[in-house]
């Protein structure tokens, strides 16, 4: 596990959205692992800006997201309308190549990131009780693609995105196993709020619990986690 530390989010962001950009430079055709939510914004600000100024195209780029809600009631909050939202629509990957679980194509997905040649480079945030994707805890880790009913916690920790009405916030999403993101063969994890700081110091002790599911990651061989100074601070002081 390696370990970056940023001045702040904007800092981080920058420095992560550059490594993609990079990645994408040397591998035209690289399988990409996606993420939604606060965390990755100011990363795919970056890749947008990063790729346009240096002209570096996604056309040959397949994405795999890591989640999409079942039955979302509003349209512009699906993973796949925030992806359009907040990348896809300032770069030129295509939308053929642009992948999302869904329940019916549950076992599919896992095939289909095989067939594809496997996820080079995930990125993944974090949620506060260390869930990755939707894998919450008690999650076996080594989970494929499956249905989820979301925790009370996150949902309201994501009931911003819905009018701040939690009985608009899904109750169930497809998101990719843990053991499908431990197959990825390098993983970046974005941890730039004081909240992530507990399931974070839980990582950084070292031991794998299964009910802080970031902490099945502990071994992979390239796993990367991207802290802001602040929270590292917070976490240095859970662990003294
Ligand atoms: C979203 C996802 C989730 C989020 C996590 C943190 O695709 O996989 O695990 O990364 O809930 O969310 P934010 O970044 O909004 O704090």
């Amino acid at each position: 596990m390696i370990i970056k530390i940023f001045k702040d989010s904007e800092e981080l962001g920058t420095a992560l959205g550059h490594e993609f950009v990079e990645a994408v430079k040397e591998n035209p055709h690289i399988i990409l692992g996606l993420a939604t939510g606060s965390s990755p914004l100011l990363t795919y600000a970056s890749i947008a800006k990063e790729s346009q100024e240096r002209g570096v195209s996604f056309a040959g780029v397949k994405s795999f997201n890591l989640d999409e809600y079942l039955s979302c009631p509003l349209e512009d909050q699906t993973y796949r309308a925030f992806m359009e939202a907040n990348l896809f629509s300032y770069i030129d990957i295509k939308k053929e190549n642009t992948h999302f679980p869904s329940a019916t194509g549950l076992s599919g997905y896992d095939e289909e990131i095989k067939e594809a040649g496997g996820v080079d480079f995930q990125l993944l945030g974090i949620g506060r009780n260390g869930h990755i994707g939707f894998n919450e805890p008690g999650t076996p880790a080594d989970s494929l693609t499956h249905v989820v009913t979301l925790t009370e916690s996150t949902r309201v920790a994501n009931a911003r995105f819905f009018r701040d009405d939690l009985s608009l916030v899904p109750t169930q999403a497809v998101t990719m196993g843990i053991g499908t993101i431990k197959k990825s063969k390098r993983i970046a994890l974005i941890a730039n709020t004081l909240d992530k700081a507990e399931p974070i110091a839980k990582l950084l002790r070292g031991e794998k619990d299964l009910e802080c599911p970031v902490t099945a990651l502990i071994d992979h061989p390239a796993f990367e986690v991207y802290l802001t100074e602040e929270v590292d601070a917070a976490v240095q002081k859970l662990l003294a």
